[in-house]
């Protein structure tokens, strides 16, 4: 396994890559959830480029870009273990030099739900994805459902900006309370790890309903919050059905949706979701 950290010698190796290149893009604090994407890129492609790059433009002002969980060697010993060729670890400078003052911006997708909760957040992330689609030039590009609009996103601007990759979305792995696995978990203390199960039980209630026959989007939006309300350490952000590719939100269920959450635990902001398709 190669470690580069510089734009250059990123894009001479990829030159001297043969067949078919995945990248795995991740900010690091690396869990199951991550490695999933890196295997299937293993069984997939030829060169597995993971990057490991916590994106300081995706995050608010009073965000947790400081503190957010940062330990490249665990990161670097779990992605050689599951065979990873590449890791291209940049430092902040080499990717926003100074004077840096392009960004990809994708319109409509990004006003609602996270967009809405942590404005300039998907500006950022669009930017570093079209960058490290650029420094990389990946045949496919593995990211997971667990971040739904984020995904949503990424297929959207690589379609918009005509990107040669093919985007793919790889199911969430979850904890064995059906917690979504995230880094962010890290954050939480035993009581509101405990309280985080609140968030997977609302969206089992959400995938009973459907599955019981209801298709009234604000029933299911109801139940959804009165689960979430019963837990005292859980403040809600959001709860939404909605249609699963423009995320606008449904009145009825009469096509695939992705019904999705966010919920603040202690100071920590955690979403999750799932789909409703037949
Ligand atoms: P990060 O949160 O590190 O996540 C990297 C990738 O892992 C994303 O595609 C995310 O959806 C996926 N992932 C996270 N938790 C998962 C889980 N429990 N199951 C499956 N996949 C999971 O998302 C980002 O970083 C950044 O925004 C990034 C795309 C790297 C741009 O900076």
């Amino acid at each position: 396994m190669r470690v580069i950290t510089t734009v250059a010698d990123m894009r001479q190796a990829r030159r001297e890559m043969v067949g078919s290149v995945g990248l795995i893009p991740t900010m690091g604090a690396l869990h199951e959830g991550h490695l999933s994407l890196v295997r299937h890129s293993r069984t997939h492609d030829d060169a597995v480029v993971a990057s490991l790059f916590v994106n300081p433009t995706q995050f608010g002002p009073g965000e947790d870009y400081t503190r957010y969980p940062r330990g490249p060697d665990r990161d670097l010993a779990l992605l050689r273990d599951v065979g990873t060729d590449f890791v291209f670890m940049p430092p902040a400078e080499e990717v926003y030099p100074q004077g840096f003052d392009t960004y990809v911006q994708v319109e409509k997708l990004t006003q609602r739900l996270e967009g809405a909760a942590r404005p300039g957040h998907f500006r950022g992330v669009a930017t570093v994805v079209t960058k490290l689609f650029n420094i990389v030039q990946p045949h496919r590009a593995y990211f997971g459902q667990k971040d739904a609009q984020q995904l949503a996103v990424i297929r959207r601007l690589a379609r918009d900006l005509d990107l040669p990759v093919e985007v793919v979305g790889l199911p969430t792995v979850r904890e064995p309370d059906g917690l979504a696995m995230s880094s962010r978990n890290a954050y939480l203390s035993p009581e509101e790890r405990k309280a985080a199960g609140v968030l997977y039980r609302s969206l089992e209630v959400a995938q009973e309903l459907w599955r019981s026959g209801v298709r009234d989007a604000a029933l299911i939006r109801r139940r959804m919050n009165e689960v979430l309300a019963a837990e005292p350490l859980a403040r809600i952000d959001y709860v939404s059905v909605a249609d699963a590719e423009t995320l606008e939100e449904l009145e009825a269920v009469d096509r695939p949706a992705t019904v999705s959450l966010a919920v603040r635990i202690g100071g920590t902001h955690l979403i999750d979701n799932v789909t409703l398709a037949t």
